[in-house]
């Protein structure tokens, strides 16, 4: 079963209550949704595997580290995803970055790919698929399905706020897929959005609503 990491770090937590409240204007949700995917980053890379290499200081040769293993790419969800890629950027310059476009069926509820570009070798990189928002997990699940018919298999999740119903509904689908979100809420609505919440985080990025 797949890890559910809450990133409980307390400039994460403080940001998100401003994230939340609806006073926040969009240039602020903008920044702070920035800002704490940047420390959302900080945390998913903790785990990264160093390697052992020898540099000469001005004064002296030292054995020290440097990251080895798989390089990183971002896989952020259209549209909300964007929102937070540039943050994550900002510590993970050297991660490509692919897209997956996903809608919702209106008749099957179920969603649909409708775009989608990987970088060439994105079966060679670990991936974090990237969305503010794990409300029922059609997304992610679907986001995830795309990656791995095309070879992917080191992929991580990260979102803002998930709902405890898309948690559970991304585990049983990719169980080998661990989960970092800033916060765990209640449940959802009637209408599929996260209960406490932000709102629609799309709407709230790009000032359309
Ligand atoms: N997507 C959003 O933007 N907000 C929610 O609460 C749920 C899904």
């Amino acid at each position: 079963m797949g890890k559910l990491i809450v990133c409980d770090h307390p400039l994460i937590q403080h940001k998100l209550t401003f994230i939340r409240d609806m006073r926040t204007s969009t240039k602020e949700f903008r920044e702070l949704v920035d800002e704490v995917a940047t420390l959302m980053a900080y945390e998913i890379t903790r785990n990264l595997p160093l390697q052992t290499i020898t540099v000469q200081t001005p004064v002296a040769e030292t054995e020290t580290q440097v990251i080895s293993g798989r390089m990183l790419g971002l896989v952020p969800i259209l549209r909300a995803g964007l929102g937070m890629v540039d943050g994550v950027l900002k510590l993970i310059p050297g991660a490509k970055v692919g897209h997956v476009g996903l809608f919702r069926d209106p008749e099957t509820l179920q969603p649909v790919e409708y775009y989608t570009k990987l970088p060439t070798d994105v079966q060679e990189r670990e991936l974090i698929v990237i969305d503010p928002m794990l409300a029922t997990g059609g997304s992610a699940i679907a986001a995830i399905d795309v990656l791995k018919k095309r070879g992917c298999s080191q992929i991580k999740m990260m979102n803002l706020i998930a709902a405890p119903e898309g948690v559970k509904a991304v585990q049983e689908a990719h169980p080998d897929v661990d989960i970092y979100v800033a916060a765990l809420d209640s449940h959802l609505n009637d209408h599929g959005y996260i209960i406490p919440g932000l709102g629609d985080a799309g709407d709230r990025l790009y000032g359309t609503k």
